[in-house]
C-alpha cells in the first residue's frame, strides 16, 4: 500500500496558499501538465466505468468483468522496450503478428509496453519468432513466457531522436499533490469525489493486474493446466488505490470439471494422484512447488517468500516489471466472494467508495493502518465499518448482506466449505437508496458515530446491519461476513482501537467547528479533509496523557456534546483547524 497523506504537515506552507482565483477546480483543469489535469486522464478510470456506478448504463455483474478481464489479459503481452523509441515502428513491427487492439506504455525499471492483441494466435506468432538470449558468461533458463524484451538490431535504424513515448502512471498522486488538489476543491463532498479520482486504480492499472495475474498462470499451468489465476481483494471489488498490492488467488477447482461429464457407460477414469492428510497440507505443497518455479525461472518475479504456514498459506513476491507487491493464495474461494460483495456494496451507490476512500487515506495519514501486519486496523476492517455506518443512516444508503441473500434466485445459490456465501449477483435487481445525504455530513457522522460506539460490548455485522453482543472479547469485533464465528479484526489491541477512537472524535470535532466558521475562500490553510489528514494534536499530546486528569479523547467528547447540545462556541480558532485546543 502506498502512503498518501504521510508526511502531509510538511507540506503546509505550500498547500497553504490556497488563492481564491485558483480554488475552482476546473480553472486547475483548464492548465496542461496540472495537477487536476492528471486527474481528469485518470477519470476516465476502471472503478466508475466497470461497475458503471456514474450513469444509467447497465451494471456488469463481478463474474462477467473477470471474464472479460481474464480474456482480454490472455491476448495481451508485456514488453520491456529501449528508452528511446519510434510509437509508430513498434506498432507497425508487431502488427505482423496480428491487429492490435490496445496499447500504453509505462515506466517500471526501464520503459515498457502493455500489447493486447485482438486475436490470442497473435501471442502464439510472437512467442514463434522469439529467441532465447544468449547471455555470454551467465546461462538462461529457456522459459518461453509472455515477458518481453525488444532490442534494437541496430539503434542507427532508429530516427536519431525518437519522441519519448507518452507515459501511464502506475503510481498514486504524491502528498504534495494531493494535498493541492484537495485545497482548491470548492467544497467538502468535492474532496471527497477529487480524492476518490485522484487515487483509484487506472483503466491501465488494472489491465496490467489482470495481465500479472495471467503470466502467473502461465507458470503454474505448467503444472495444472486447466488453472486460473484470479485477482481478489482490492485489485477488483472497486476499493483499490494505486500503488495497493495485488491478491493472487490460484483456482484449481475448474481442472477436471469439464472430463467428469464426459465419461459414459459403465466405467469411469480417475487420474492417479498423490493423496496428502489435509486440504491445508495439500495447499501448501502446491503454493511451495509454485514459488520455487517463481523463483527459479518466473520473468521478474524477485523476493519470493513462502509464507506456508500462516493461517491462509501464501507465496508473496515482486513482480519487478509491473512493480506490483503480489500475494499468491490458493483455496481461498470466500476472500473472491468478499471481493465480489465488496464489488457489489462500491457499485450500489456512488458516495458508497468516495466515503471508504477517504476514512482509508484519513487512517493511513495517522498511521492507523500499515503495510505490515500487526496489531492496526485493516483497509477491509475499515470498508466493513463503512459499509455497516451506511446501513444504520436512515433511509439507508446500502442493503443488509441478509436482504441482499433474500432477493438471491437459485442461480445465485453458493456454498463454499459449508458456508453460506449467497447473495444476488445482478446489481440491477437491487432498488437504489432514497437517501440524499452529502458525503460531507457522512464523513462528520462516520467519525461521531465510531468515536461513540461501544466497542466494548457491541460487534459490527453487515450480514444484519445492527449492532449485536460481542461474542468474545476482542477489543474490536467485526463479524466475518460469510464465516460468521469468525472476527475479521481479532488482531486488533484495545491501544489501537483507542487511537482510532481518539482520533474519530477528534476530526468529527474539527469538522463540527468548520461547520460554524467556513473558511472563507481566500483563507490561507487547509480546510475539510485536508485538515483531518494533518498530524493529530491528540496523536502528538498522546506522551503527556497519562499526566492529564482525563484521556483527550474524553474531553473531546465532551466538547463534542456540549457543542452539539447548546450550539455554543468551542475553544477553536475561528475555521476549526487542527490547533485544536484539546486541553480541558
Ligand atoms: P488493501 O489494503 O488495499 O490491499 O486492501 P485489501 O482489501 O486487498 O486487503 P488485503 O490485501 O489485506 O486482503 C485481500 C482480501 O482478503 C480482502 O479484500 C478480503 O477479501 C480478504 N481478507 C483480508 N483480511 C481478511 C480477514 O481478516 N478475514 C477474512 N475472512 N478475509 C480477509
Ligand atoms: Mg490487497
Amino acid at each position: 500500500m502506498a502512503a498518501l497523506g504521510v508526511g502531509l504537515l510538511t507540506l503546509l506552507p505550500v498547500c497553504a496558499r490556497r488563492s481564491p482565483v485558483l480554488r475552482p477546480i476546473h480553472r486547475l483543469l483548464s492548465r496542461p501538465g496540472t495537477v487536476a489535469a492528471d486527474v481528469r486522464r485518470e477519470e476516465q478510470s476502471s472503478g466508475s466505468v466497470e461497475t458503471g456506478s456514474e450513469d444509467q448504463t447497465p451494471k456488469k455483474r463481478f463474474s462477467e468483468v473477470q471474464k472479460e478481464r481474464r480474456e482480454q489479459a490472455q491476448r495481451t503481452v508485456l514488453i520491456h522496450c529501449p528508452s528511446k523509441i519510434s510509437e509508430k515502428k513498434f506498432l507497425k513491427y508487431l502488427s505482423q503478428h496480428g491487429p492490435i487492439h490496445n496499447h500504453f506504455f509505462y515506466e517500471s525499471f526501464g520503459l515498457y509496453a502493455v500489447v493486447e492483441f485482438c486475436q490470442k494466435e497473435s501471442v502464439a506468432s510472437l512467442q514463434s519468432v522469439t529467441r532465447t538470449p544468449g547471455l555470454g558468461t551467465e546461462a538462461a533458463i529457456p522459459f518461453r513466457s509472455r515477458c518481453f524484451s525488444l532490442k534494437l538490431r541496430s539503434p542507427s535504424g532508429q530516427p536519431s531522436e525518437p519522441a519519448r513515448v507518452p507515459c501511464n502512471s502506475q503510481s498514486p498522486p504524491s502528498s504534495k499533490k494531493l494535498f493541492e488538489l484537495l485545497c482548491y476543491a470548492e467544497s467538502i463532498d468535492d474532496q471527497l469525489d477529487t480524492l476518490l479520482k485522484a487515487s483509484q486504480l487506472t483503466e491501465e492499472n488494472t489491465r496490467l493486474r489482470y495481465l500479472t495475474c495471467s503470466l502467473i498462470e502461465d507458470v503454474a499451468g505448467a503444472y495444472f493446466p486447466d488453472c486460473a489465476v484470479r485477482p481478489f481483494g482490492s485489485s477488483v471489488n472497486s476499493f483499490g488505490k494505486l500503488g495497493c498490492d495485488l491478491d493472487m488467488f490460484l483456482d484449481l477447482d475448474e481442472i477436471g470439471k469439464f472430463s467428469a461429464h464426459k465419461t459414459s457407460g459403465n466405467f469411469l477414469m480417475e487420474f492417479q494422484v498423490k493423496n496428502v492428510p489435509s486440504e491445508r497440507i495439500a495447499t501448501q505443497k502446491i503454493l511451495s512447488v509454485i514459488g520455487e518455479c517463481l523463483d527459479q525461472f518466473g520473468p521478474g518475479c524477485v523476493g519470493v517468500q513462502k509464507i506456508l504456514n500462516a493461517r491462509c498459506p501464501l507465496v508473496r513476491f515482486s513482480h519487478q516489471a509491473s512493480g506490483f507487491q503480489c500475494d499468491l493464495t490458493t483455496n481461498n474461494r470466500i476472500a473472491l466472494k468478499s471481493s465480489e460483495l465488496l464489488y457489489i456494496y462500491g457499485a450500489l451507490d456512488s458516495r458508497v467508495r468516495a466515503l471508504v476512500f477517504s476514512v482509508r487515506c484519513w487512517a493511513r495519514a495517522h498511521s492507523l493502518t500499515s503495510s505490515i501486519p500487526g496489531a492496526w486496523i485493516t483497509n477491509f476492517s475499515l470498508t466493513m465499518m463503512v459499509i455497516f455506518f451506511l446501513q444504520r443512516r436512515s433511509p439507508p444508503i446500502l442493503p443488509t448482506l441478509d436482504y441482499l441473500e433474500n432477493l438471491a434466485d437459485a442461480e445465485d445459490k453458493c456454498i463454499i466449505e459449508g458456508h453460506n456465501c449467497t447473495f444476488i449477483r445482478d446489481l440491477n435487481r437491487i432498488k437504489p437508496s432514497e437517501n440524499t445525504e452529502t458525503l460531507e455530513l457522512l464523513l462528520k457522522e462516520f467519525f461521531e458515530y465510531f468515536g461513540n460506539f461501544a466497542f466494548n460490548k457491541n460487534s459490527i455485522n453487515i450480514r444484519q446491519g445492527r449492532e449485536q453482543n460481542k461474542p468474545e472479547s476482542s477489543p474490536l469485533h467485526i463479524q466475518n461476513p460469510f464465516e460468521t464465528s469468525l472476527n475479521i479484526s481479532k488482531n486488533v489491541t484495545q491501544s489501537q482501537l483507542q487511537k482510532f477512537v481518539d482520533l474519530a472524535r477528534e476530526s468529527a470535532w474539527i469538522l463540527h467547528q468548520q461547520d460554524k466558521d467556513r473558511p472563507s475562500p481566500s483563507g490561507n490553510q487547509p480546510w475539510g479533509l485536508a485538515t483531518l489528514l494533518l498530524p493529530s494534536v491528540t496523536n502528538s499530546l498522546s506522551l503527556a496523557k497519562k499526566k492529564r486528569k482525563k484521556p483527550a479523547s474524553e474531553r473531546i467528547k465532551n466538547l463534542l456534546e456540549s457543542i452539539k447540545s447548546s450550539g455554543a462556541e468551542g475553544p477553536t480558532d475561528t475555521n476549526g483547524k487542527r490547533t485544536v485546543s484539546t486541553q480541558a
